[in-house]
């Protein structure tokens, strides 16, 4: 009895670009005069461009004096300050235990999704050599709601063709662990200050195949009794 996905996220789980998109966010909006911390930041992980912004705007009180046409030239302008920090990743750049989970889940034919709300997704997995590894890639660009909708990660549990029931999901944001329990997926969260995981480890390094298909079993022997 084993899982026949597993879907990760990608910003914080697979490579630790969280953080690169925190320090982008912190020079657009100081230059709108808004201050943002990792306290916000935690806010912002698993919420599209637009929606960041906008969360941004709010905590700084500007969402009235910023327009639309504003935001749009904002979020090109953090884009474009992330796309240059992307620049340095290398396929070490791969957070630990990662490569290592992706061999091992290919040797046992267990399918591998990502599941990740960035427009860049397809360029950090080919910055990091890591493209090949995944079966399918859910398109940001055609999802309509950001996590905590589970919209994304159903739409990369259709693209492999299996069932929500059957997969298990990784993510290191709250908004994130909402979606993949909204998907009727087992959620392991990677953090500390995660809710609702249904495994919580506190660092990819303790990600294998052994610790998910125990926590597999162990959830499924459960549900049996
Ligand atoms: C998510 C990140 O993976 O992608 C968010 O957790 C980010 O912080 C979102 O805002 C959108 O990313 P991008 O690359 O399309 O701006
Ligand atoms: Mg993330």
């Amino acid at each position: 009895m084993k899982p026949q996905a597993i879907i990760f996220d990608l910003d914080g789980v697979v490579t630790d670009t969280a953080h690169l998109h925190f320090l982008a966010w912190q020079r657009i909006a100081r230059e709108i005069g808004i201050d943002i911390d990792e306290q916000i930041n935690e806010q912002l992980k698993g919420i599209s461009r637009m929606d960041s912004l906008a969360r941004i705007l709010r905590h700084g009180g500007a969402e009235q004096r910023i327009d639309q046409q504003q935001r749009l030239r904002l979020a090109e302008q953090k884009n474009a300050l992330y796309v240059e920090l992307l620049q340095d990743l290398r396929p070490d750049s791969v957070l630990p235990g990662i490569a290592e989970l992706l061999e091992q889940l290919h040797t046992r034919d267990i399918r591998v999704g990502l599941a990740s709300v960035s427009l860049n997704a397809p360029r950090i997995l080919d910055a990091l050599g890591l493209a090949i590894q995944f079966d399918f890639c859910a398109d940001a660009g055609k999802i309509k709601r950001s996590k905590p909708d589970p919209e994304i990660f159903l739409a990369a549990c259709e693209g492999l063709s299996v069932s929500p029931v059957n997969c298990i999901g990784i993510e290191d944001a709250q908004a994130g662990i909402e979606a993949i329990n909204a998907s009727g997926m087992l959620s392991v969260g990677i953090g500390t200050q995660l809710k609702h995981a249904d495994l919580l480890l506190t660092s990819t390094k303790e990600l294998s195949w052994t610790c998910l298909h125990t926590f597999w079993l162990t959830k499924h022997s459960k549900q049996a009794v």
